[in-house]
């Protein structure tokens, strides 16, 4: 029987390109969300991909939502950390709030998920956890001193436990996409994007969603067993480690 994956945030831009490459790869996949239930259903009656609701950045949410994932799909397998969400702000106006939300979300959210999949993994001698960071973890970006910190914590997390993982088959893996024409990216005003936006892009475009897809497909199949602790840019030549 093929694997099983699970993508968060896997309904919507980045993370609904990636379900739908891994589904086309053969994996069985179940996508979750936070709270679009209008883009959750339209998302699972064109792919046919079962999504799940809940909040990552509650632990036990997190385990429960797995359990009800594992009873109808089958043990995780394959564990893709998508989830995330920007409140920008400068430093000076930045509140606690918008500090604590992003980091409760794409910092902490990422291990409320790994934690509760971890030991089946363990047990099973084979995992894949890849979690989607950007390149404003790599390189810091003004007015995102909560994203930046969060998305460069993610790229740690991966490289410790990366270590832990490797003698029972599971590789920990992470992306950094730079500007991918999602929802997120697409809200900047047209002349933003135009005049100050893609001219930072080497090769003059944003990236599309199903090119993250690709990379995870990449990463998450057995032969890819090698490749731990990584992380792997792809943001157009914008920003080299
Ligand atoms: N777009 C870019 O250019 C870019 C660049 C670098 C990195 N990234 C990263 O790539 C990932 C996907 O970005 P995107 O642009 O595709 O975002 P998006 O279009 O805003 O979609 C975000 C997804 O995450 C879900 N989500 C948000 N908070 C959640 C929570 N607490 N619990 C569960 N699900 C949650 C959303 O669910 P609902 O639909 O229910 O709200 C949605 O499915 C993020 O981690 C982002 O930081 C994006």
């Amino acid at each position: 029987m093929s694997r099983v994956a699970l993508v968060t945030g896997g309904t919507r831009g980045i993370g609904a390109a990636i379900s739908v490459a891994l589904k086309g790869a053969g994996y069985r996949v179940a996508a979750n969300y936070a709270g679009n239930e209008e883009k959750a259903k339209a998302f699972a009656d064109e792919t046919g991909i079962p999504v799940f609701r809940w909040d990552v950045s509650n632990y036990q949410a997190c385990v429960d939502g797995i359990a009800d994932v594992e009873a109808k799909i089958g043990p995780i397998e394959i564990l893709v950390n998508n989830a995330g969400i920007t409140r920008d702000a400068m430093f000076h106006k930045m509140t606690p709030q918008q500090w604590n939300e992003v980091i409760s979300t794409n910092l902490t959210g990422v291990f409320n998920m790994t934690h509760p999949v971890w030991s089946g993994m363990r047990d099973r001698n084979f995992g894949r956890v890849i979690t989607i960071s950007s390149i404003n973890g790599q390189k810091g970006q003004m007015g995102q001193a909560n994203y930046s910190a969060a998305k460069a914590g993610d790229l740690g997390f991966t490289k410790a436990l990366a270590q832990e993982g490797a003698a029972k088959g599971i590789t920990v893996n992470a992306i950094c996409p730079g500007y991918i024409a999602t929802e997120m990216v697409l809200a900047v005003p047209e002349k933003v994007l135009n005049e100050r936006i893609i001219p930072q892009i080497p090769v003059g475009r944003l990236g599309q969603p199903e090119e993250i897809g690709r990379v995870v497909v990449f990463l998450a199949s057995d032969e890819a067993g090698f490749i731990t602790g990584s992380t792997i840019s792809a943001n157009g030549g914008q920003f080299f480690v």
